[in-house]
């Protein structure tokens, strides 16, 4: 025994104190449907999502995965670099990591792991396009898989998932499950429910979704684990805080918004704006006044 604890004649009682009368707190995770995952898995979920709001704010500037380089990321050094502070997670591909992000940036990242086809080709057709090895040398928070359900490759991109989510499972890397409607397909509260369920009972740490503006509270009630949505294409920015505010209002845990902040006239202004309503549960329009004065302010570079 080290003499520092040896026990002594002269030992008082006060030298130390174990607080036998206080049971130790046996806590849950502030996530639902995350309790059982491993401590490394909630670790990096509590990087995404901030555990006093509950919520997140995530940047997603991916598209380029399959869309090239489209309209706010033809250069995703000058017009993406000034939000990142901003965001409580990146959403992006391993190559714009590499090439353009900083390691010194510490905020999270939730990395695309699939992609193949181009806007050219049918693009439920995609595999699995990084593997888990190479996510955790980039140390990521999370990996994110496109899954089409209804697609023309609803299986293949299911098994992404579910190959992923065994993988990720050995690394303590949870899986964000990204729905892609097709075209064709109704963007419904019905369609939502099937798409973000079947994502959660086969792994999926959490689930993107559109907003529906009927019922996406049962989309929300229906899925196990948490949803966040997607902003989809640019709206008006007053109309883009309404969403973010109905979402959370419906039971999402956050944003992972993309064009509606990249493309917004003042993109700082908004990412900040969105970051308000999410996260300090501001209204949209309180949120939109502090947007028109904040995109005033000059531009650091
Ligand atoms: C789409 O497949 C990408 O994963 C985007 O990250 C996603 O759709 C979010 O971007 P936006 O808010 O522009 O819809």
């Amino acid at each position: 025994m080290p003499e520092a604890d040896a026990p002594t004649k002269n030992d008082k009682k006060s030298d130390k104190e174990f607080y036998v009368d206080v049971p130790q707190e046996s806590r849950s995770f502030f996530l639902k449907g995350s309790n059982a995952h491993d401590w490394g898995m909630n670790n990096r979920l509590a990087r995404i999502f901030n555990p006093q709001s509950g919520k997140t704010v995530m940047l997603a500037f991916d598209h380029g995965y399959f869309q090239g380089p489209t309209t706010g990321l033809e250069r995703v050094d000058i017009t993406i670099l000034p939000l990142c502070p901003y965001a409580d997670a990146l959403m992006l591909t391993r190559g714009i990591l590499r090439s353009v992000i900083p390691p010194a940036f510490t905020n999270a990242v939730v990395m695309r792991a699939s992609g193949g086809p181009s806007i050219l080709k049918e693009l439920s057709n995609e595999q699995i396009a990084c593997s888990m090895e190479d996510a955790v040398r980039m140390n990521v928070s999370a990996v994110a898989v496109q899954v089409f359900i209804g697609g023309e490759f609803e299986t293949q991109s299911v098994a992404n998932m579910t190959r992923l989510v065994d993988q990720g499972n050995r690394h303590g890397i949870p899986v964000l499950a990204v729905t892609a409607v097709g075209k064709d397909m109704a963007r419904d509260a019905k369609y939502m429910r099937l798409a973000s369920r079947i994502c959660a009972e086969l792994g999926a740490a959490f689930v993107k979704t559109y907003y529906v503006p009927e019922g996406f509270e049962t989309v929300t009630a229906s899925c196990p684990v948490p949803i966040v949505i997607a902003g989809g294409k640019k709206l008006p920015e007053l109309e883009a805080l309404r969403m973010a505010r109905d979402a959370v209002a419906q039971g999402a845990a956050g944003v992972d918004m993309g064009r509606n902040i990249f493309q917004a006239e003042a993109p700082v202004a908004m990412i900040q704006a969105v970051r308000k309503v999410v996260h300090e549960n501001m209204s949209p329009e309180h949120a939109f006044d502090f947007y028109q004065s904040a995109k005033k302010q000059p531009r650091k570079r």
